[in-house]
């Protein structure tokens, strides 16, 4: 049997995962002990990635379920199809199974992407689900969960606008894991990987797009700097260019890359175009293109 060390390095080699090998053994440990996983970090960090990783690699079954303030149980639970009861009854068939039924049946997954977005009541269904194993379907059955079901949810740091807290008792019963940005060159890493820079000129497209998106981060007149998927749509874009020493090509692929990345501090008069032309031509300036 492997060990937790060698679990985390079979998880970042099958499932391309750079880094993060502190983060992985804690959720190897607290899959050990059969809890569930809260995993938080800014937009981009890599959560829903490390997941599906997760679910995978303990070969359950991935049900998904976004959520937003209109998220309802029987979103989650599922429902009786109209329909289907009036033909038929309140039957097995008539019975459309939610992502939380279907994967506490199974042994699956259950991915709650944004938890913090789920408005209470719908909070409150899950709340024997996960402690006991157990789902009440009024009128039809009470599920036990298989042994193999567990839920991993993602959440955004609380500070974020639009964003409410989930409540203590969900809470309660979840272990959290939390990802921060990783270092500049595990970023780079990434950054090749994901935009597939395996030519001659990849090392340095991704390390100047690594630079700019971290520059957006490090901004006064930007309140959310660019995830890493601005960098890797960068770096594909600026790959594609005639010529990726051209300073206007940098310009003009960070403005289609970052544009919608990125939100200014309030009050702030430049262009978000002005900015990023900033960044990208304070990055380049450093950059010896011969
Ligand atoms: N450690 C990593 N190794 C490899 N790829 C990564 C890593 N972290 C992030 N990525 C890549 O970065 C991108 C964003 O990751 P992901 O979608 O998992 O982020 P997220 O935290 O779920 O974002 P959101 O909050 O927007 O849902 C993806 O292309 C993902 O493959
Ligand atoms: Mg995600």
């Amino acid at each position: 049997m492997l060990n937790a060390s060698e679990i985390v390095k079979e998880i970042q080699k099958r499932y391309k995962i750079i880094g993060r090998t502190e983060e992985l053994e804690n959720i190897i440990l607290a899959r050990l002990v059969d809890k569930n996983l809260i995993i938080e970090g800014e937009v981009g960090v890599g959560k829903t990635r490390i997941a599906k990783a997760i679910s995978s690699f303990y070969d359950t079954e991935f049900a998904r379920i976004d959520c937003s303030e209109e998220t309802l149980p029987h979103n989650l639970v599922g429902y009786f199809d109209p329909p289907l009861v009036i033909s038929k009854g309140y039957l097995e068939e008539s019975y459309i199974y939610g992502p939380l039924a279907s994967s506490m049946l199974k042994g699956g997954c259950l991915f709650i992407n944004e938890i913090n977005r789920m408005p209470e009541s719908t909070q409150n269904s899950l709340l024997t689900a996960l402690d006991e194993g157990i789902l009440e379907i009024p009128k039809l059955k009470t599920i036990k969960a298989h042994k193999k079901f567990f839920a991993i949810a993602t959440q955004n740091p609380a500070a974020h606008v639009g964003v409410t807290v989930i409540g203590e008792a969900l809470k309660d019963r979840f272990i959290w894991i939390s990802l921060d940005f990783q270092p500049p060159t595990e970023e780079i890493l990434i950054i090749k990987q994901e935009a597939n820079l395996d030519n001659s000129g990849g090392e340095k497209i991704a390390q100047i797009s690594q630079q700019i998106v971290d520059q957006t981060r490090n901004n006064s007149s930007i309140r959310r700097g660019s995830s890493i998927r601005g960098a890797i749509d960068l770096a594909q874009l600026i790959s594609k260019t005639e010529n990726s020493d051209s300073t206007k090509n940098w310009v003009n692929t960070a403005v289609m890359a970052l544009y919608n990345k990125i939100e200014l501090e309030d009050g702030v008069t430049s262009s978000k175009k002005e900015i990023i032309t900033n960044i990208v031509l304070s990055v380049l300036n450093k950059v010896d293109f011969q």
